[in-house]
């Protein structure tokens, strides 16, 4: 299954467009969206059809292909103009998974470095690097599952947080594909999904793809994830993250904090698995980084349906931060970091 998929014209008559899952109706309706637009994109990143720090990156560069076809003038520094203001929106969409930020930059060198020869060449070019950033992330998701899956021994019970897997990237998942590719290597695992309020990604998601993989998953409510290590019946925890600092603060989906406290005291390692692209050399600490607050109704309502009184306060962040100290290893596509991570990190980019 793949969440996203670049469909090229298949006449001179036809426009390229992007496929994507709509995540909002998962698990009981599998609905597909085709799209030309790079506003539907965006649409879709901000209500969460399209949500996961890999899945938003190669979303966003796509949303740029399109707004670059979307031109229909002859002005360079109209079509500049047009695809910067593309830019600017899908920036505006969500502020806290860096990998969005990163392959805006990337698509924006491109535009930059190429305008100048012409705006079909641009358009061109432009298209290419989505493309390419789309093809790193499948392959970035194979090696996070090779790299990951050597810490995950057979017969282990791993806890997970909110949806990592497919649905998250434009491959096969980064902390989820651990846990795929370890069960594809005959190691009996079993899963412990936390149902992950309030959008309730790993019941609707994780629990969708884990199933559909024929993994042994079990769906807990989130605050059963610290009696279950109580009674011992963690192995191991795996979560992603949306933005990881120079120093290894993980920004993640709310309730990531929580799990990581809880595993150090019960002596459970805690993995986090994320691509490089993931990891923000700009930021140092976590409270650097800039926490989405999603709208009260996604607390008061659950699935549509109202559950709190009317005129309540709500406090909403979408993520939390885990400090380093609570973190035992970072899964990346180039290799394993440990801490000190500062250190680890540098040389990991160092040595690129
Ligand atoms: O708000 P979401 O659903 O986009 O949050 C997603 C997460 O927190 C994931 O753990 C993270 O993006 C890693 S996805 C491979």
């Amino acid at each position: 299954m793949r969440s996203l998929k670049w469909l090229a014209p298949i006449s001179s008559q036809t426009k390229s467009k992007l496929r994507f899952i709509d995540q909002t109706r998962l698990p009981l309706e599998e609905t597909y969206i085709e799209t030309d637009s790079c506003e539907v994109v965006a649409k879709a990143i901000r209500k969460m059809s399209i949500r996961g720090a890999p899945a938003l990156g190669v979303a966003a560069a796509y949303g740029v292909a399109l707004a670059a076809f979307q031109y229909s003038g002859k002005e360079k520094e109209d079509f500049l103009n047009s695809v910067l203001g593309a830019i600017k929106l899908l920036k505006s969409t969500r502020p806290t998974a860096v990998n969005l930020f990163w392959s805006l930059e990337r698509m924006m060198a491109v535009l930059n470095s190429n305008i100048e020869y012409g705006i079909d060449f641009a358009i061109k070019k432009i298209e290419e690097e989505a493309i390419i950033i789309h093809e790193e992330d499948i392959r970035m998701c194979d090696s996070i599952g090779k790299n990951g899956a050597t810490l995950i021994n057979d017969s282990t019970t791993i806890l997970t947080h909110c949806n990592t897997g497919a649905l998250a990237t434009g491959g096969d998942g980064t902390a989820q594909n651990v846990i795929v590719t370890a069960h594809r290597q005959g190691k009996k695992i079993k899963v412990y999904a936390d149902e992950t309020r309030p959008l309730l990604q790993g019941a609707r998601l994780t629990m969708w793809e884990l199933t559909n993989l024929g993994i042994d998953a079990t769906l807990i409510t989130d605050s059963t994830a610290t009696f279950l290590m109580q009674q011992k019946k963690i192995d191991v925890v795996i979560t992603g993250a949306d933005r990881i600092t120079l120093s290894g603060y993980i920004a993640n989906k709310i309730g990531t904090y929580n799990i990581a406290v809880a595993a150090k005291f019960h002596k459970i390692p805690f993995f986090v698995a994320a691509p490089t692209s993931t990891i923000d050399l700009n930021l140092k600490i976590g409270s650097e980084i800039i926490i989405e607050e999603r709208n009260p109704s996604e607390v008061t309502e659950t699935l549509g349906r109202r559950i709190a009184p009317y005129n309540v306060k709500v406090f909403s962040p979408a993520f939390d931060i885990t400090p380093p100290e609570l973190v035992s290893a970072i899964i990346t596509e180039k290799e394993i970091l440990y801490p000190p991570y500062e250190t680890s990190i540098q040389q990991m980019f160092a040595s690129k």
